[in-house]
C-alpha cells in the first residue's frame, strides 16, 4: 500500500451509524490510513448511509454524484458505501447501474469485512468477483458484499472515537418491532444481545482510556437481554442453565465502573420500559435524570395502526411514573405526522399529549413512505398539503415546551460536561447538562471533556447560556 493513505467517512442517520463509522475509522486506521477531514484529499472515501426517511435516500444519491467528478479526476479514488441503504436490494441495484464509479459496497451486518474487501478492490480492479456469505452474490464493476442478516456479533473490532470523553457503546442490534412505517428491522436485522460481560469489558477500558459518559445504544434498548454463564454479573432468573441479565440489570451491574459518572441510554420502547428500569432512576445515581421515549402519535388508532403496542394513556402512565421516580427527569420524543389515516381529532389528540406532558424537546418527522413497509400498501395516505400544515402546528406546539422547559433553567447552576467549541459559535464552549440540555459559556479550552459548573443565565428554545462557575474549577 502506497504511504500516508487518507480516508473520509461522511455519516448520515442516527447514533448506530455513528458507532458504526467509529468501527469503520477504526478498521482504517489499523490498515494505515489516516483521516482527513477533505474528501477531496482523500484515497478512500466511505459514505454510511440511512435509510429511515426518503429524504435521507435523495440526500446520499445526491452526494454520490459528487463523487464522479473526484473519480474522473483520479481514478485511485475509492468510492466505498455502507450503511442502511445497502441492506436494500432495489438501492443496491440502482447503484451499480446509475453510480458505477461505486468501487466498494457493504452492508450493517459485515464491516468487519471492509479491510479484505478493500485488499480484494486493490488487487482485482480489472476482474472483480463478488464474493459474500449468506446474502447477494454477484459479478460487477464493484465490489458487493452484503449480509441479509446479523450472524454471531463480531466483539473486539477497533473503534476511532469522536470524543475522548465520552462513547457511544452498542448493546443490542437490530429490531424485532416493526412498527408499520419503519424500514429499520429491515436493515438492522433481528434483535441480537451482548453479553454483559463483553459490554462490561469494553466499558472498563473506556473508563480507563478517560470516557467519563457512555450512552448505551439499541433501537429498544429495554428489550435487552443478555446471556451470561458468570453468576457475578447476572441478576436474572436462571433458565436452562442459562442466566439473564435484563437491561436493569445492566444499568446496575455498569454503575460499578470506577470513572465513568454519567450513564445514558437510547432508544427506549413505552411499550418495554419496565417499573425496574424506572426504579433504577432511582438507585443508580450515575444514571442521567433524563430518557428519549418515543411517542410517534398521541391517537389510539394511529398507535394501534403504527403497531406501537401502547395507548396515549399508558404512555402517560409512564410520564408520570418517570417523574415520581426521577423528579424534574428531561423527557424527549419522536413524534410522525401524517401517517396514513391521521384524522384532524387524531392529530389533536397529538397536541394533547405535546401540552399535557410538556417535553423538553422532540423530534418531529413528517410521515415518509418506505418501500416494503406494511404502511407503503395503506391506501388513505394524506396529502402532503395536510401533511405540512400539520407539520406547522406540531412543530410550533413542540417549541412551546421546549420554551417553557427551558426558561425554568435560568437561574439556576448546572453540572455541565463539556464538549468542546459550540457548533453555533466556535468563540464559546458547549457541554451537556444531565438532563441533554445544550448550554454555550465563555470558558478555556482546557476545560474540554471536563465537569464544570454553570450558572444558566437565559434560555433559548433549543439551548441555555450561562456563565462559567470558576470557583469551582
Ligand atoms: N428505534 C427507535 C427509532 C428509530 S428511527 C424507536 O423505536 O424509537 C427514529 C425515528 O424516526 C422514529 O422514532 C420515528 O419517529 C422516525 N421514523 C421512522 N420511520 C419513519 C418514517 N417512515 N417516516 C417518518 N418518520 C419515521
Ligand atoms: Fe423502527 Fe419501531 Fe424498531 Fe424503532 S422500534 S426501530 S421505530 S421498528
Ligand atoms: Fe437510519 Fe439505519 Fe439509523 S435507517 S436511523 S441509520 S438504523
Amino acid at each position: 500500500m502506497k504511504k500516508n493513505r487518507k480516508f473520509h467517512i461522511q455519516t448520515f442517520g442516527c447514533q448506530m451509524n455513528e458507532r458504526d463509522s467509529e468501527t469503520i475509522a477504526g478498521l482504517l486506521s489499523k490498515m494505515g490510513y489516516s483521516v482527513t477531514a477533505e474528501r477531496k484529499e482523500a484515497d478512500v472515501a466511505v459514505i454510511n448511509t440511512c435509510s429511515v426517511r426518503e429524504h435521507a435516500d435523495k440526500r446520499f444519491f445526491g452526494t454520490l454524484g459528487q463523487l464522479k467528478k473526484i473519480k474522473e479526476a483520479r481514478p485511485d479514488f475509492v468510492v466505498c458505501v455502507c450503511g442502511c441503504m445497502m441492506q436494500q436490494r432495489h438501492i443496491t441495484d440502482v447503484i451499480k447501474t446509475k453510480y458505477p464509479w461505486v468501487d466498494v459496497i457493504f452492508g450493517t451486518h459485515n464491516i468487519h469485512e471492509l479491510p479484505v474487501l478493500l485488499e480484494e478492490g486493490e488487487k482485482e480492479k480489472e476482474n472483480r468477483t463478488l464474493f459474500k456469505k449468506n446474502g447477494i452474490m454477484e459479478r460487477g464493476k464493484g465490489l458487493i458484499s452484503v449480509w441479509e442478516n446479523g450472524e454471531d456479533i463480531v466483539e473486539d473490532l477497533p473503534s476511532s472515537r469522536l470524543y475522548r470523553h465520552k462513547a457511544f457503546v452498542n448493546i443490542i442490534y437490530g429490531c424485532n418491532n416493526f412498527c408499520t412505517y419503519c424500514i429499520v428491522p429491515y436493515t438492522r436485522g433481528r434483535e441480537r444481545s451482548r453479553k454483559p460481560a463483553d459490554i462490561l469489558n469494553e466499558v472498563k477500558k473506556l473508563a480507563a482510556d478517560g470516557v467519563k459518559e457512555i450512552t448505551l445504544l439499541g433501537q429498544n434498548v429495554n428489550s435487552y437481554k443478555g446471556i451470561t454463564g458468570s453468576a457475578d454479573v447476572s441478576h436474572g432468573e436462571t433458565n436452562n442453565g442459562k442466566k439473564h441479565t435484563d437491561f436493569a440489570d445492566l444499568i446496575y451491574m455498569l454503575q460499578g465502573t470506577e470513572g465513568i459518572e454519567r450513564i445514558r441510554f437510547m432508544t427506549s420502547h413505552p411499550k418495554d420500559l419496565s417499573d425496574k428500569l424506572i426504579d433504577a432512576y432511582k438507585n443508580c445515581s450515575k444514571l442521567c435524570s433524563a430518557i428519549h421515549l418515543p411517542m410517534q402519535s398521541g391517537s389510539n388508532s394511529i398507535l394501534e395502526r403504527m403497531n406501537r403496542k401502547y395507548t396515549k394513556e399508558q404512555y402517560m402512565d409512564l410520564v408520570a411514573k418517570l417523574r415520581i421516580a426521577s423528579p424534574g427527569i428531561c423527557i424527549t420524543t419522536d413524534i410522525i405526522v401524517g401517517f396514513p389515516g391521521e384524522t384532524e381529532q387524531d392529530f389533536q389528540d397529538t397536541l394533547d399529549v405535546i401540552k399535557k406532558v410538556c417535553f423538553d424537546s422532540a423530534f418531529t418527522f413528517i410521515y415518509s413512505v418506505r418501500k416494503g413497509t406494511p404502511a407503503e400498501k395503506y391506501e388513505d395516505q394524506i396529502p402532503e398539503d395536510i401533511k405540512h400544515e400539520r407539520f406547522r402546528r406540531l412543530v410550533a406546539a413542540v417549541n412551546e415546551c421546549s420554551s417553557i422547559k427551558n426558561a425554568a433553567y435560568e437561574g439556576r447552576k448546572e453540572m455541565v460536561l463539556v464538549d468542546g467549541p459550540g457548533k453555533k459559535d466556535p468563540g464559546k464552549l458547549a457541554g451537556r447538562t444531565e438532563g441533554y440540555k445544550l448550554v454555550d459559556f465563555e470558558g478555556p479550552l482546557s476545560l474540554q471533556g471536563e465537569f464544570v459548573y454553570v450558572d444558566i443565565t437565559k434560555s433559548n428554545t433549543f439551548s441555555l447560556t450561562g456563565e462559567l462557575d470558576i470557583s469551582h474549577v
